[in-house]
């Protein structure tokens, strides 16, 4: 897709956003959640069932990583997506005398971190809360602005979270239309079946539009409001039949991922739901600025991504465009750049906090792909705060 600015796109994304803001408004009114719209259905009360034998994630591009925090002994890191611990475990392996702030808006990683402050005597410090909350949080603990070391933002989904069917994020395997990662936190946020039980064939196809890059946004959209009409769709595999009935066969079997390997026909749908249940795009520019107040002047960032709607904003927030109109972030970077020029020129030099480490974006190296497929996609920016 171009970098420049999309009116399709940036429309339906607006329309997206009004509509999910004035439901979210009406969902906060009411007292119960999801017994609204078409049909009225239970969530799913399926439990988690984190298997022990493996570890829960392996981290993406932890070599990388690790080379650009340059974590000293001493220094604090925050790690705002702790996830399975993954990246957290390596850095506090290869620097014992670190201090690791440890956030999620999962419960389950959270207890994990507890477990792992247990083993590293006090050293790991767990937080439960999302980006938009970072600054708040840090200053509930008296952390100061402009006081960390170093920060890390791998944005998405865990293993842990995709692997259980019961969280609905599964493509493969059954389990009830959930996709909220802060699972049962806040009973009024909507779930994925909420948004495909409620939400107006437009607006459905908006979003798949939007945050799947799907081209066939409208077929599935309208399918989707054709089988609803029957029984509420409340189940992954559900959706993921629904969607493929949609689409012709040759459209199924032509789908492929980033490595050329058959994907499957739903994967830009449940992405393009998932990116909306838990407001994506807001909270990953939430948690940059979270990172630029919260760094040192000389502090190191690395954020990891996965598709590319959320890398180019992180490209563009490093490079210092302007963002405070994030409904969304679509805005052209021709306009931005000259305009940034002219500021540096003046003197401003406000605008820009970062100097990136990197001159390019670093792409995981083919063997680590290997052992780590759900890595393929990740992409690694760089940068040090001004
Ligand atoms: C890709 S995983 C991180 C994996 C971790 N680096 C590891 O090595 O195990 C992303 C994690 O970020 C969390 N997350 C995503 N968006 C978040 C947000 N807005 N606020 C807080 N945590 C978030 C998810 O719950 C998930 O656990």
């Amino acid at each position: 897709m171009s970098l420049h600015v999309n009116p399709v796109l940036q429309k339906a994304s607006l329309a997206v956003w009004r509509t999910w803001r004035s439901w979210k408004l009406s969902l906060h009114t009411s007292t119960v959640h999801a017994s609204f719209g078409p049909g009225h259905w239970e969530r799913s009360e399926e439990h988690s069932s984190i298997s022990t034998d493996k570890p829960p994630h392996t981290p993406v591009m932890l070599k990388e990583v690790l080379h650009y925090l340059n974590v000293q002994p001493g220094q604090v890191v925050l790690d705002m997506t702790f996830g399975g611990g993954g990246h957290t475990k390596a850095i506090m392996n290869m620097v014992p005398e670190v201090t690791v702030l440890a956030l999620d808006r999962d419960p389950t990683a959270i207890s994990l971190a507890q477990q792992l402050d247990k083993e590293h005597s006090g050293r790991v410090k767990p937080i439960l809360g999302r980006f938009s909350e970072v600054e708040a949080l840090l200053s509930n603990m008296n952390v100061q602005p402009g006081s960390i070391d170093a920060v890390l933002l791998d944005a998405g989904c865990s293993s842990m979270q995709m692997d259980q069917p019961e969280r609905g994020f599964s493509l493969s395997k059954d389990g009830p239309l959930d996709m909220r990662m802060d699972g049962e936190r806040y009973l009024d946020m909507p779930c994925a079946a909420d948004v495909v039980n409620t939400l107006d064939q437009q607006a459905l196809a908006s979003i798949l539009t939007a945050y799947g890059e799907e081209r066939h946004a409208r077929k599935i959209a309208s399918a989707i409001v054709e089988a609803r009409r029957v029984n509420p769709i409340t189940r992954t595999q559900q959706l993921a039949s629904i969607v493929a009935g949609a689409l012709p066969a040759a459209v199924a079997y032509a789908r492929k991922d980033r490595l050329h390997r058959p994907a499957h026909v739903a994967t830009k749908t449940f992405q393009a739901l998932r990116i909306l249940v838990n407001d994506e795009l807001n909270e990953l520019h939430k948690g940059l600025l979270a990172a630029q107040v919260a760094l040192r002047s000389g502090g190191r960032l690395c954020v990891i991504t996965f598709h590319s709607l959320e890398d180019r904003l992180v490209k563009r927030f490093l490079r210092g465009d302007e963002m405070s109109n994030l409904d969304h972030y679509h805005f052209s970077p021709r306009k931005q750049g000259p305009r940034r020029a002219k500021l540096e020129e003046e003197g401003d030099g406000g605008m820009v906090h970062w100097l990136p480490l990197s001159k390019k974006v670093i792409a995981p190296e083919k063997d680590s792909i290997k052992d780590n497929p759900r890595g393929r996609s990740a992409k690694l920016r760089v940068a040090l705060r001004k």
